[in-house]
């Protein structure tokens, strides 16, 4: 049985970049408290009107077909990753579809926050490695900006996010050893409020009494979204950081461990690790906990900020086209958030 591999890698950010400075236009922070606690400098907004979560993943997957030489006809399923979807529902795979004009193929959204790429990627290596599907396009978009509370009040979040899309075509290796070796998914629902967004939602306030969504119980059509909701900013992703940021550290190493220590590899052997962009404090804490080198490490949140299921494949594709990964590398793509769920893939590129 082949690997699935990488043929072609794409990402696209809006052209829009917002400074930490130009933050300070909204609410109440400092480009040194952002840097000091995050790395980041700017991010990408899109285009409030032309631009959308479905429009800069194609953007991203038109790159990746180019560079793998396929067309939007050839591709057979769509994997979309994403947690700021177009709509509610239906998901961006569809949208996608309909735009690149594809045939009738599958489509799936995966909802899995910041490990959603890595995730998506799983799902798709397996279609591959069973030979149901020769040509794949997984997807990571993000159009946060959107759905930020820009006011003071949303500050520990808003300024950590920002938009982009990246993508991949995979498709059954051509050599033994070659591509995907493995990937390995988890995920702890104990602490899924630590890190949501509550509402719209149906949870009717049955799984965090702690943190109340405002619904009068008499009014059946207003508890998905109420007034109330809105006037209190419950429509924004609410995060206890240090609580993220603890658990991060400690479940990031052990997913990069985890696979190479079930491909009889060590950290020695890696060329590449492409660690989620969540902070750069994050990653710089792996980066040492797994004894690695500079050179062994990619990291672009300085300017991109988190782009959630984008950031991987962003950061992969960076340091693809830097020529950071050149043929027959080892590169480790993982990533933890919401959920939480972490993830890790491991491949010979
Ligand atoms: O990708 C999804 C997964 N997410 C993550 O991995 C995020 C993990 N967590 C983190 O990256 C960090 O916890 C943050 C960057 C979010 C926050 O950094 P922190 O060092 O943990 O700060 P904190 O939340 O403990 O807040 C420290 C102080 C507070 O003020 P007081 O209570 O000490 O007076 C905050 O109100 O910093 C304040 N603060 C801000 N000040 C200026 C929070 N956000 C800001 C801000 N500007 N943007």
């Amino acid at each position: 049985m082949l690997n699935s591999k990488i043929a072609g890698i794409g990402f696209y950010v809006p052209k829009n970049t917002y400074t930490n400075e130009d933050l300070k236009k909204y609410m109440d922070t400092s480009d040194e408290w952002i840097q000091e606690r995050t790395g980041i400098q700017e991010r990408h907004y899109a285009d409030r009107l032309t631009e959308t979560t479905t429009t800069m993943g194609v953007e991203a997957a038109k790159i990746a077909m180019e560079r793998a030489g396929t067309t939007p006809d050839e591709i057979d399923f769509i994997v979309f990753a994403t947690l700021s979807p177009d709509y509610y529902f239906p998901g961006c795979g569809v949208l996608l579809q309909r735009e690149l004009k594809m045939k009738e193929i599958g489509a799936l959204d995966v909802r899995n926050q910041c490990s959603g790429f890595v995730y998506a990627l799983s799902v798709a290596d397996q279609f591959i490695k069973t030979g149901m599907y020769k040509n794949i396009l997984v997807v990571g978009s993000e159009k946060h900006s959107f759905g930020l509370d820009f006011s003071t009040r949303g500050r520990n979040v808003t300024v950590i996010f920002g938009d982009g899309a990246g993508a991949v075509v995979l498709q059954p290796a051509t050599r033994e050893g070659q591509g995907i070796l493995s990937t390995h998914l988890h995920s702890d629902g104990s602490s899924a409020e630590i890190l949501a967004m509550y509402n719209p939602g149906t949870h009717a306030n049955h799984w965090s009494p702690q943190f109340p969504a405002k619904f009068d119980e008499a009014e059946i059509g207003q508890m998905f979204m109420s007034h109330a909701m809105i006037d209190e900013a419950q429509n924004f992703p609410y995060m206890d950081g240090p609580a993220v940021f603890k658990k991060a550290i400690v479940k990031l190493p052990e997913a990069v461990e985890e696979s190479l220590k079930q491909n009889g590899l060590t950290t020695a052997d890696l060329n590449m690790l492409i660690p989620h962009q969540a902070n750069l404090r994050i990653a710089q804490f792996v980066q040492q906990k797994l004894h690695l080198r500079d050179d062994q490490v990619h990291n672009n949140i300085q300017r991109y900020g988190n782009t959630t299921a984008a950031s991987v494949p962003i950061a992969l594709c960076e340091a693809w086209e830097m020529g950071k990964i050149k043929e027959g590398d080892l590169v480790c793509l993982a990533a933890f958030g919401s959920g939480f769920t972490w993830a890790s893939a491991l491949i010979r590129w």
